[in-house]
Parts: structure tokens; sequence; C-alpha cells
């Protein structure tokens, strides 16, 4: 058989609100045309993030009941450090209840003024907490990984000489930690190979530089590995995970991407005075260190779903989904991120719409298109989300890409939700001239595309 099924059937279905055109209109205004100020409510097709929009197994459900609720020791608790030191080897494992809260307490301990952070390529909040510290992040993409077009099977592999060149240059003693974001999400949702994990650790053991993982979506990247890494057709998404984490010294994960829950976080390390520091300030914001933050339920849901989510049933299924929309837009003749990433599918909006220059931002314009044609809500990546203005010349500086990213949630739609998606995106392509461009009204100064608002032009 070709056809490769979403390998669940639905047990409880939660309606969809269809709303007509003229009510869209009116909502995207009322909204400043920013999708992040749209009522949930009013959205048909949901692609604003992967993140925490999971639907949960039954198994996840029966956990949520079994939870238990004790301060200290839960068995909840007990059960998610077993799961998780028997998926990852890494001895020391800490809740937290989201991916950035593990990020704040780990650059707490090794961030701070003069220091210098590397990675592939930095998440906005792994970004932002790194600066928080006062430290500097730096990106070490490999050059194939900035060419959109460019089918490369890893994608998000770090740039390793320029590693070596950057520690050089300024010492290792101000680099804590070299940070590998698996997969890269600010990059495409492109992977990482086993080999380049291995040539970044040579470096780090070279220079005595603890190595970290981002591994909010560590098993679609291991399933990738066994996709195209040369060698690895014939084992097991377990074991290459394995490989993943052995090659750290530690990582932090929202579970919220690949734990396929709604809520939590993960803060893994195997130094045991580093762990020691940590649960201190565990215990001083997110909670005791056998809940840190979260319910008991919630640690049985995660305990649960980082098991499900090595099912190679569900990540063939799940990585054929969103190879299978970019194909659709592709074949309309859309232009996106090369080869579909793992979570979601970047449209290359300047192409889209380009009729419109950066300072009319096209890949804004685009989402409130793609919301008013079909109710479908995805997320700007571009001059909105990463613009900044030149405090000389009060210019805008615009990053090197308008992308418009539609990230597929875990589990929640089908083949025709993606097929709706498909023609919508099309229908759209094909009267793209029309597509109007936007006007920032104000915005506040830091992670503005949250609160910005805009009028059309
Ligand atoms: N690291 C990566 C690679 C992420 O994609 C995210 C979240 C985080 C860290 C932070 O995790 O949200 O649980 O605090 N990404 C979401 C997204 C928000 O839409 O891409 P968090």
């Amino acid at each position: 058989m070709k056809t490769i099924i979403e390998p669940f059937r639905i047990k409880m279905v939660e309606p969809l609100r269809l709303t007509t055109r003229a009510e869209r209109e009116a909502i995207l205004r009322s909204a400043y045309f920013n999708p992040f100020l749209i009522p949930a409510e009013a959205v048909l097709i949901d692609l604003l993030t992967d993140s925490g929009t999971a639907a949960m197994s039954s198994e996840q459900w029966a956990g949520m009941l079994r939870g238990d609720e004790s301060y200290a020791g839960a068995r909840s608790w007990y059960r998610f450090e077993a799961v998780m030191k028997e998926i990852t080897g890494m001895p020391h494992v800490l809740p937290t209840h989201q991916g950035r809260a593990s990020e704040r307490i780990l650059f707490e301990l090794l961030g701070g003024p003069g220091k210098i952070v590397p990675s592939n390529s930095h998440f906005d909040t792994t970004r932002a907490n790194i600066e928080h510290s006062g430290a500097e992040a730096v990106d070490l993409l490999c050059e194939e990984g900035k060419k959109p077009r460019l089918r490369r099977p890893f994608k998000g592999n770090m740039d390793v000489a320029r590693l070596e060149e950057l520690i050089q240059k300024v010492g290792p003693e101000r680099i804590p930690v070299v940070m590998m974001t698996v997969t890269n999400n600010t990059g495409g949702g492109q992977p990482v190979s086993l080999a380049n994990l291995r040539a970044v650790r040579q470096v780090c053991d070279r220079y005595g530089i603890p190595l970290f993982l981002d591994a909010c979506r560590f098993a679609e990247n291991a399933y990738f590995i066994k996709l195209r890494e040369e060698g690895q057709q014939h084992r097991s998404v377990r074991d290459i995970v394995r490989d993943m984490f052995a090659l750290a010294d530690g990582a932090t994960i929202s579970a919220k991407k690949d734990g396929l829950v709604n809520i939590g976080g993960v803060l893994l390390m195997r130094d045991d005075q580093l762990a020691q520091r940590a649960n201190n300030l565990l215990i001083l914001t997110e909670g005791f260190i056998t809940y840190g933050g979260l319910a008991g339920r919630d640690l049985e849901a995660m305990a649960q779903g980082f098991q499900e989510v090595l099912d190679e049933d569900y990540l063939q299924y799940r990585i054929r989904s969103v190879e299978y929309l970019g194909e659709g837009l592709l074949h309309a003749g859309v232009r996106i991120v090369e080869p579909p990433g793992g979570h979601a599918i970047y449209i290359d909006a300047a192409d889209f719409c380009e009729h419109l220059t950066p300072d009319e931002f096209p890949g804004q314009a685009l989402v409130c298109a793609l919301y008013r044609h079909a109710g479908i809500r995805g997320v700007e990546i571009g001059s909105v989300m990463f613009g900044r203005q030149d405090p000389a010349t009060g210019r805008m500086i615009h990053p090197p890409m308008q992308l418009v990213r539609l990230a597929i949630p875990r589990r929640v739609y089908t083949q025709s939700h993606i097929d709706y998606v498909i023609e919508a995106v099309a229908e759209v392509y094909a009267d793209r001239s029309s597509i109007r461009g936007l006007r920032l009204i104000d915005a506040p100064p830091l992670l503005r595309h949250f609160t910005a608002r805009f009028e059309e032009i």
C-alpha cells in the first residue's frame, strides 16, 4: 500500500466554527491585522504553532486521571523521571513548566556578561534568555541552511569550522556552553545529522566546553536521521535518539512539541554540581524538584507522550503529512523553504507577494490574506518578527528572508484539512497581486510581533 494513513482513529471531536468572509474581514480589522489578536474560535485551521497544540491519546488522558498530586515524591514523578532517563540516558531530570523555563534556569547558571553562546540557530526565547543574562547569542548555521531552495538532507547542521574559529578568537573560557537546536525551528524545521553532532562534540571536547541540545523536536530529528543519514536506515528511532543524547552534556526541552502534551518542559544534565545548582533555582521559581511547576497529571501525560512520539508509524505519518503539504504548495507554484521541515512549511512571502517591498510587510500581508480567504492562521517570520529600526537613520533593517510559517499541530488535523489548506493557498496565490501591504501603527520595543498593530495601505 502506498497510502500513509493517520495511525490513530478519532474518539472525541471538537467542532470547528465556519465563518463568512465578511465576518473574517471584520475580525481582521478589529485584530489590527495581527493574527495573535484574533480569537482562536474564529480560526478554522490553526497553524500558528505546533507548540502545546497536540491531541493527547486515550492513554495520556487515562494517565491524567491516574496522576498523583502529592507535593513531594509523587508516583507520577517517578514514572516521568524513569521514562526520561530511559529515553535519553541523562542522570538528572528536572521538570519545568515549559521550554523557556528550562532555558532561564540554564542561562542564569551559565550565562552572564562577557559570555558567548553559539548555536546552529537559537530559537527566539533561547536567544532572549541568553541576552537577558547579559551574554551574547551567536548563530553558526551551515551555508546550505541559508539557501531556501537548496535541497539537502541536513540543513540544520552547524558550521563546525566557524565554531572552532569563534572559540579560538574569543577563547574557550568565554564560551560556557554550545547549543544545538534539533530540529532547527528558526531555519525551517531542518534536521541536524549525527555526523554533525559528533563533529561539534569533538570541537567541544578539544576545548573543554559542554554541549547542550535544544531538543524540543528530538524525535522528528531522529526520524530524519533514520531516513537520510548513511547507515542509519536499519536502526530504531529509539537507538538514534539515544545516540543524539549520548553526545550531549544536557538538554533543554519544551514538552509541548515532541512530548505530545499541552504544557510541560524538561531540563536534563549529567553534571552533579550543575544539577544541584539548577535544582536550587527550580525550587525558587518553578516548584519542588519532583513537580517543577506542573501538576502530577501533567507529568503522567508527559511520561506517556515522550514514549508515544517514538512510535515509528506515528513519525512516518507526521513527517509525511508535512511533506505532503509542501508538495501540494510546490505543485501550485508556491515557493517554500526546501525540503519541507519536520513540523512546518515555510512559505517564501517575498516571492509570493513580489509586488510588495519589505517595508510593506509581505509576510504579515500574506498571513492576513490566508485568514481572510479561508480562515487559516499562520505566522509571519520576517520583518515583523525580526525587523529592527536603525537608531541612526530611523530606517528599517530587514531580515534576510520574509517567511510565513504554517506549523502543523500533532495528531490534530486530517488529510482533508491539509487538502483544504493546499487549495486555499493555491487560490490566494492565483490572485496574489490583489494582496495589499501593511503599515505599522504601533508596536512594543521587545518581541513586537505578539501585539503590534497594523493598517492596510
Ligand atoms: N526551543 C525551540 C526550538 C522552540 O521551538 C521553542 C518554542 C522553545 C525552545 C521554547 O519552548 O514555548 O515551551 O517555552 N517554540 C514555539 C513555536 C513557541 O511556535 O515555535 P516553550
